[in-house]
């Protein structure tokens, strides 16, 4: 099954509390919330009551993607605020392990975020920590911005390695893989194809006049 996840950095940011609404009822499964501060990317967002005022309005699993320089003091934050999924940079922090671990104490599932030219061998030492990948489709900062093709191989490669990690045997579910930024329905079919099971859609589905509509031909 795919997951998608519209983020709410397109939404009309004079009536969240309708876009949430109506996103719930057009079939989104999960809602993407950017955080950004300005410093690890070049944009400002969301603080933590976006979450908590996005908890009372929905149900939807909330996924909070970090774009900060400090995820081990927000990553516990927005998962005490009520986030489900907390994402951070693989390239913020030199204690990633102490972050993600913060994050899971908080009481959320933590995630693990590629910028577009990151190597991917990080990935071979998080896996055993994290219950979500994020690769990058754009640089982060903004939505609507143009897919970086090697996304793609870039899914297929964190799908063989998530298919060879450590805990393959155990009963621990596989991360998931989530792609974000640039997505649209015509390189959705590639990215599923690839192993992408969540896809983070701002530019292509707000722009869309039926958001109903716009879900399936992602998930096409
Ligand atoms: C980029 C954000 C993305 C972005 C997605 O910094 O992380 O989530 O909002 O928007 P689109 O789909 O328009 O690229
Ligand atoms: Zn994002």
């Amino acid at each position: 099954m795919i997951i998608v996840a519209p983020s709410l950095l397109s939404a009309d940011h004079g009536h969240l509390a309708r876009e949430i609404e109506s996103l719930e009822a057009a079939g989104a499964d999960w809602l993407h919330i950017d955080v950004i501060d300005g410093h690890f990317a070049p944009n400002l967002t969301f603080g933590p009551w976006i979450v908590e005022m996005a908890r009372k309005l929905t149900r939807l699993p909330i996924d909070a993607h970090l774009m900060v320089t400090d995820p081990l003091t927000y990553g516990p934050t927005f998962a005490r605020a009520g986030a489900d999924y907390v994402s951070i940079h693989v390239e913020a922090t030199v204690h990633l392990h102490r972050a993600l671990a913060a994050i899971r104490l908080a009481g959320a599932k933590p995630g693990v975020a590629l910028n577009p030219l990151t190597p991917l061998c990080y990935l071979e030492e998080c896996l055993e920590y994290v219950d979500l990948v994020v690769v990058m489709g754009v640089n982060p900062g903004f939505s609507g911005q143009t897919f970086v093709p090697n996304a793609i191989r870039r899914v297929e490669t964190a799908a063989s390695l998530i298919a060879n990690r450590p805990n393959a045997n155990s009963n621990v579910p596989a991360p998931l893989i989530e792609v974000d930024g640039g997505v649209s329905e015509s390189v959705a079919p590639f990215l599923i194809q690839a192993g992408a099971t969540v896809l983070v859609s701002g530019a292509y589905l707000f722009r869309s006049p039926d958001y109903k509509e716009a879900l399936a031909r992602l998930r096409r």
